[in-house]
């Protein structure tokens, strides 16, 4: 028996880094795996990767008819669903001085509205004592250099978080926070860094980390699991850093 055994998950940017480490591990550990990511292709290879246990959807989690079609799948094909991991999410590192609307809008739309209205959409589709797990960072609460909006699109979802606990009490639904500190996934080449600067950003990185290196996807997954099978059941409301030390610092 896996953790979670005869349970259904949907992971938003399962196609890609923390999100497919993560759709990866519950479907080892016996979930169904729908995930839901912006490229077509991409979700498609994902789910071929994943094996018989995952199904895909593509769709920009700005839009809400992504959310309509995520739950209408999931209502047809499931009936209801165990876990909600809101995770996909993206960023852009430049000082405030440099950020257009178009790069503001862009941020707050994925990280922000994109949760906001997954989780409103999902949550009537959730069984009692279900899971949700929305994936922030740690830029929320700590300061670092071009994250400004960024940070404030994650520190919303934060407080969305700790309303919704209340808000779905009475269904024993629990919503907890992860906030990854610098791991290594694809996200290090969308930074809107120069390619050639990439690895001193990665090394930059890994200097600030008091465990001197980056997070691996894979660590992010097994702290997801955590918090969403029956390990963390009377856990809700915890924003749980993994990022080697790095919030310390
Ligand atoms: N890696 C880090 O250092 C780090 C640190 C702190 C927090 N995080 C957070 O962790 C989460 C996962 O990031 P990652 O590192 O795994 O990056 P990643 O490999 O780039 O994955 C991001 C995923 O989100 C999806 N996505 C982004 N914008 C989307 C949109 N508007 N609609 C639908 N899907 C969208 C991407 O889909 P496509 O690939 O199809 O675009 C991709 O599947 C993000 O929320 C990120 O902010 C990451």
């Amino acid at each position: 028996m896996g953790k979670l055994s005869n349970k259904v998950a949907v992971i938003t940017g399962g196609n890609s880094g923390i999100g497919f480490a993560t759709a990866r591990l519950f479907a080892n550990e016996g979930a169904k795996v729908l995930i839901v990511g912006r490229r077509e292709g991409a979700v498609n290879e994902a789910v071929a990767a994943l094996g018989p246990q995952a199904t895909g959807l593509a769709g920009d989690v700005a839009d809400l008819a992504t959310h309509e079609r995520v739950a209408a799948y999931v209502a047809e094909r499931f009936g209801q669903a165990d876990i909600y991991v809101a995770n996909a999410g993206g960023i852009r590192i430049q000082p405030s001085s440099a950020v257009t609307a178009t790069d503001y809008d862009a941020q707050f739309l994925a990280n922000t509205r994109g949760i906001f209205f997954g989780v409103q959409k999902m949550a009537p589709l959730l069984r009692d004592g279900g899971a949700i797990l929305l994936t922030s960072s740690i830029a929320s609460r700590k300061v670092l250099d071009g994250h400004t909006v960024y940070a404030g699109s994650k520190a919303a979802i934060e407080a969305f978080a700790r309303n919704w606990v209340l808000e779905f009490k009475d269904r024993r639904i629990r919503v907890n926070v992860l906030s990854p500190g610098p791991t290594d996934t694809p996200i290090i080449g969308k930074l809107g860094v120069a390619p050639e600067a990439q690895s001193q950003v990665e090394e930059q990185a890994a200097r600030m980390i008091p465990f001197g290196r980056m997070g691996k996807a894979e660590e992010l997954a097994q702290a997801a699991l955590f918090l969403c099978s029956a390990e963390g059941q009377f856990i809700t409301g915890v924003n749980l850093a993994v990022d080697g030390g790095i919030t310390l610092t």
